[in-house]
Parts: structure tokens; C-alpha cells; sequence
């Protein structure tokens, strides 16, 4: 195949233990195209957040922007540095993230959660409630309170600093997002349940009418409920097994997405993908910079290499080498390769670089 046919990455590294994990996510995607199981890939790299504010003093640079919306897809690190805190939040190395997200348009944040039989015993969860869980969230990425206005910090008229931000959604936004879980769902065990806070929220009260609208219209196959969302997140640890793809808008999803992360062991499992109309995507582990552990070869890559699968999957048209990524992950786990977040007490465990090496070796 020639240059023309090659598939356009970004890489962005970003901060602590961004660079490490996003290395071994290269690492197995090279091995992939050696192997002769992927097409060409055409690679580069920018920085974004504090990597671009000690770069250039912004977070998200121009050329980083420009090139991530050239690309056939973005792999994300982390972004955030204890050393940036202090900022005001339009300067912080989050807002290169979040700008990221908007100005891709990459509205489906899919974050699926899946216990590997392997790690079942790593969750905080007795084995048997979270053993062969799988269940996907769809975080809405690009509204609601994140990116709302008006916002901001003001002082009153009886001299009181107040603090505000909106959460706005209109039903087109909130259309659209319903349509890519239904999707998601069809695709899987045909059930969705749309979480909100409607018995409080105007906005929620919309979102659950728009979602109810789209599934009897468009998905009547696929089963839909609703949930107010502290009874998602209580349902989530007393039996997560129950869902299959749970639908929920910015922070509501931010939050059960973590609380989801934990059923399956370790933050470091769990891969995201963030796509747009176009299924260009931006794909990025949900676990963040991690700074106390960052260039010690601590980290554990699979949320990067999972993401990379992800991104093979969604956006590369590569199902089948998406599939590699994933039976190898699955057969190093099973041969007891752990790094540190997911070893249980006694077990030794293997650093980033080497987890790494282990998966591109167990490519078939
Ligand atoms: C996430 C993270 C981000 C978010 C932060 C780093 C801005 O927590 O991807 O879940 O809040 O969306
Ligand atoms: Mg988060």
C-alpha cells in the first residue's frame, strides 16, 4: 500500500504517565503494522496540556489542534500536574483537554467497563457480584455543566464572591448522544438505561423526554429505563450487573464512570472513545495523570492499549486488528502479568514498559 493509503495518528502524550502508557500503546500498534495485520500508519505527536504550557504557555497549542483535526484519530495520554493548580481554570492543563473535545465535536464518550475473569478478585467488590461484568457508559462530552454559559466567579450586589456555571442541553445535543447508546446498545445485550436527576432538573426532564422520543421512534428493539442518577450510582456497586449500556450526560457520566472503573479492579483496565458525527475520534484512557507514580515504569498501559484497540475498532475501520489487541491483552492476563494497580497482595508485579512488550509479543 502506498502513503496515500496510510491512516493518519496523533499522538498525545501529555503529562505523568501519559508518555509512558502512550508509548505502549505505540509500541503495539507498530507491531501490528509489522506483523502485516494493519495498514501503514502515518504517526506523529504534539503536546497538550502542562507538556504544552511549559512548550508554549498554552495548553492546547495551535499545531496540536490542527493536527488532531487532520487526523484519522487522536490517542490521548493524560493531561494535569499538581504544578498547574494554582492556575485559574482557563489556564489549567485540563482546558487543553476539554477544548480538545469540543473543537473535535466528539460528542459519544464511550467508556465500556469489562472485569476480566483474571482481575475479578482486584475489585473492591466481592468476585462474584463483578466477575464477568461488561457493561458500557455513554458520557455526553461536549455540554452541560462543563462547557455552559454563563460561568463564572462574581461578586455580588451585597459584595459575596459567587461561583456559577449552567447546565444547558438542547434536544438536538441530547438527540443525538440517545441515538449513539441506542446504538451501542442494538449492538450489544439491547438494553439502555438513561440516567438523569429529572425528578429535580429541567434540564433532565427534557433529556429523559428526548431519549424516551428517540427509543419508541427509532429503537423500539432495544429495552429502555430510566434512573435518577444516586440510584445509578447505588445500583452500580450493589449489582452493576443489571446494565448493559447506561446513557448519561457530562458530569453525571464523569462521576459513574469512575465508580464503574472500580467494579473492574483498576482504573488502569479501562480504555474510552470519544467520537463525533464522523466517527473521527479522540480516544483516552479514563484513568488521569497519575503524577506520584509518573516515570517510575509504574503505570499500567492497558487502558492506553485498550484505547488504541478502541480506536482501531471505531475509527481505523481495523476490526480485526482491534480483535489482536484485544485476545493479547486477554492471554497476558491470563498468564499472570500484572502491573502494580491490578497485583494482588503477594503478587509480583511487572512495570509499564515490560506489560507492554508482553502484549505486542502475544500478538498473533
Ligand atoms: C475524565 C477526566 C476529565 C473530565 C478531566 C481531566 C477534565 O476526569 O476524562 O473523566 O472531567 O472529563
Ligand atoms: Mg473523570
Amino acid at each position: 500500500m502506498n502513503a496515500m493509503n496510510a491512516k493518519k495518528i496523533l499522538l498525545l502524550p501529555g503529562d505523568g504517565i501519559g508518555p509512558e502508557v502512550v508509548a505502549q500503546a505505540e509500541i503495539v500498534l507498530r507491531a501490528l503494522a509489522d506483523k502485516g495485520a494493519l495498514s501503514p500508519l502515518e504517526i506523529s505527536r504534539a503536546n497538550i496540556g502542562g507538556a504544552a504550557i511549559d512548550e508554549c504557555g498554552s495548553p492546547l497549542p495551535e499545531n496540536a489542534l490542527r493536527a488532531a483535526k487532520d487526523a484519522d484519530a487522536v490517542l490521548l495520554g493524560a493531561v494535569g500536574a499538581p504544578q498547574y493548580d494554582h492556575l485559574p481554570a482557563a489556564d489549567k492543563p485540563e482546558k487543553g483537554l476539554l477544548q480538545l473535545r469540543k473543537s473535535l465535536g466528539v460528542f459519544a464518550n464511550l467508556r465500556p467497563a469489562i472485569c476480566y475473569a483474571q482481575l475479578a478478585s482486584a475489585s473492591s467488590l466481592r468476585a462474584e457480584l463483578v466477575s464477568g461484568l461488561d457493561i458500557l457508559i455513554v458520557r455526553e462530552l461536549v455540554g452541560g455543566l462543563y462547557f455552559g454559559e454563563p460561568r463564572g466567579v462574581q461578586k455580588s450586589s451585597a459584595g459575596v464572591r459567587e461561583g456559577f456555571n449552567t447546565m444547558r442541553y438542547d434536544e438536538n445535543e441530547i438527540a443525538r448522544v440517545a441515538r449513539a447508546a441506542f446504538s451501542a446498545a442494538r449492538e450489544r445485550n439491547k438494553r439502555l438505561c438513561s440516567a438523569d436527576k429529572a425528578n429535580v432538573l429541567e434540564t433532565s426532564m427534557l433529556w429523559r423526554e428526548v431519549v424516551s422520543q428517540i427509543g419508541a421512534k427509532e429503537f423500539p428493539d432495544v429495552a429502555l429505563s430510566h434512573l435518577y442518577v444516586d440510584n445509578a450510582a447505588m445500583q452500580l456497586v450493589r449489582a452493576p450487573k443489571q446494565f448493559d449500556v447506561i446513557l448519561t450526560e457530562n458530569l453525571f457520566g464523569d462521576i459513574l464512570s469512575d465508580a464503574a472503573a472500580m467494579l473492574t479492579g483498576s482504573i488502569g483496565m479501562l480504555p474510552s472513545a470519544s467520537l463525533n458525527e464522523r466517527a473521527r475520534g479522540l480516544y483516552e484512557p479514563v484513568h488521569g495523570a497519575a503524577p506520584d507514580i509518573a516515570g517510575k515504569d509504574l503505570a499500567n498501559p492497558l487502558a492506553a492499549i485498550l484505547s488504541a484497540e478502541m480506536m482501531l475498532r471505531h475509527s481505523l475501520n481495523a476490526a480485526n486488528a482491534a480483535d489482536k489487541i484485544f485476545a493479547a491483552v486477554q492471554k497476558t492476563l491470563a498468564e499472570g502479568a500484572r502491573t502494580a494497580d491490578i497485583a494482588a497482595d503477594g503478587e509480583t508485579s511487572i512495570g509499564c514498559s515490560e506489560m507492554g512488550r508482553r502484549v505486542a509479543d502475544n500478538l498473533q
